[in-house]
Parts: structure tokens; sequence; C-alpha cells
């Protein structure tokens, strides 16, 4: 049972190159294949042309793990939404820790991008997760609340529908160290009636709800078998067709 529809994305990250990109996104479409949720690549800019071309016709789609906000212009480095729509890319990602923290993103271009992405028609993966300190204070909840609230920002019922939430505890994010299937549920739940409070309980339980940071093939039957865990964001475990296979078939 789960509310939002499933949704489980790899985030590749600093991984893979351009020119492995087409023959492992046709491993990911082989494996996943019979997959009853929506099944996503995100890969880096460099990789989504080769990742398009491999999954055009199929049921995988690709995302994106960053954007500019802005329409188009003199950001040297940057890419836009509408650039990303133009390759054919349906997801982006933002809001990641590691983006927060090495790249100055703040709950303030989270929103940004989101308002943009969703205006250009791409759907956002916002992510949003506490540090062990602030779990340790006891302020989890105060935390990703604050996060939330930001990123939802002026967004209307309608386009939040169509956001993915990803909760990701940092200290479980490339550790090893997973949220157990109640810590995890606990905070989805709570983002959960969060959204309901900003918006209603349908919004709230049409928008997908991810957890991520460790899930792998082992982990994964537990956590989305919650009721308010509808899907995943993989990093390590997307790097391999066969494990995220696992994932994607324990999504349903
Ligand atoms: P991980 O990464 O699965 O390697 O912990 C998850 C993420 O950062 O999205």
């Amino acid at each position: 049972m789960t509310m939002g529809k499933y949704v489980i994305a790899g985030n590749w990250k600093m991984n893979k190159l351009p020119s492995e990109t087409y023959d492992f996104v046709k491993e990911v479409v082989e494996a996943t294949k019979g997959a009853e949720c929506e099944v996503v690549c995100c890969t880096p800019y460099v990789c989504l042309a080769p990742a398009v071309e491999a999954a055009k016709g199929t049921h995988v789609k690709i995302g994106a793990e960053n954007l500019h906000y802005e329409e188009k212009g003199a950001f040297t480095g940057e890419v836009s939404a509408e650039m990303l729509a133009d390759l054919g890319v349906e997801y982006v990602i933002m809001g990641h820790s590691e983006r927060r923290e090495y790249n100055n993103e703040t709950d303030e271009t989270v929103n940004l991008k989101a308002k943009k992405a969703l205006a250009t028609g791409l759907i956002p993966i916002v992510c949003c997760g506490e540090s062990l300190e602030q779990r340790e204070a006891g302020i989890t909840m105060d935390w990703i609340s604050i996060q939330i609230k930001k990123a939802f920002a002026g967004i209307s019922a309608e386009d939040a529908k169509k956001v993915v939430v990803a909760y990701e505890p940092i200290w479980a994010i490339g550790t090893g160290k997973t949220a157990t299937d109640d810590q995890a549920e606990e905070v989805c739940g709570g983002i959960r009636a969060l959204l309901a409070s900003l918006y209603d309980e349908d919004t709230a339980k049409a928008i997908t709800i991810q957890y991520g940071g460790s899930m792998n093939a082992k982990n994964c039957a537990g956590l989305l078998a919650k009721p308010n865990i509808d899907g995943g964001l993989i990093g390590g475990a997307s790097l391999k067709a066969a494990d995220f296979a696992v994932i994607t078939s324990a999504a349903k």
C-alpha cells in the first residue's frame, strides 16, 4: 500500500562516462522490464543525451541532477530547464545535500528551481534531510518542515501534486547506515502531514515521497512496504543494473 505513485530514481552522482551510458541504460531497461513503478535514471549533464537515446520508447525515464533557475543568458557553465526538456529529460533533482554542502544550494534556490522545472514540464525531485547533529538534538522534523515549506512556497496545489519529495537523512547517504524502516516512515509521514496542512489531504496523498540514503537490494523491501514511503532515490545501488532492478521490483 502506498499513497503517491511509486518512483524509483537512480542518482548516479559523478559516476559513469558518457561513453558507458547508452549501454548501461539499455541494461537498466532490460533488467527493470515489468516494473510496476516509474523507473528513472538521473545522470550527469554530459550523460543525458546518450541516456535519453537509450531510453527512447521504453518505460525508463531520464532525469538530470541539477538545473539553473534562470530562463537563459549570461550564466557561464549553467544548464536551463528548457535545455533539459528539449533533450527529452523528464525529471530533475534539486536540493541534494551534496549540492547544499558544496555548491551553495539553499532553500531559496531549491524553490526557484522547483518553480522553473514545473513551468517547463519537468518533474522536480526535491531533496530534504537532517544531519546527525540535528537528529540527536531532536529537531529533525522542525528542520525538514522549514526545508519543505520553503521549497513549496508559491507552488499551487495542482503543481505540488507533480513534485517528488526525497527524504534523505544526511547521515545515511553513502555511509551504509540506512534509517530504520520506522525512522524513515516517521519522517515521511511527518512530511505528508505537513503537506496536508500546507495544501489539503488529497494533494498530500498524491505527492510521491521517497526515502534515500543507502537504500539497496537488501533493505529496500522493508522501507518500500511502509505506507508513506512511495519510492527511493538510489545512489550507489543505482550503478549496478541488477541491484537497481531488485529495488524497482520491490516497489509495488
Ligand atoms: P546512496 O545515495 O544511496 O549512495 O546513499 C543516495 C543519494 O544521495 O541520493
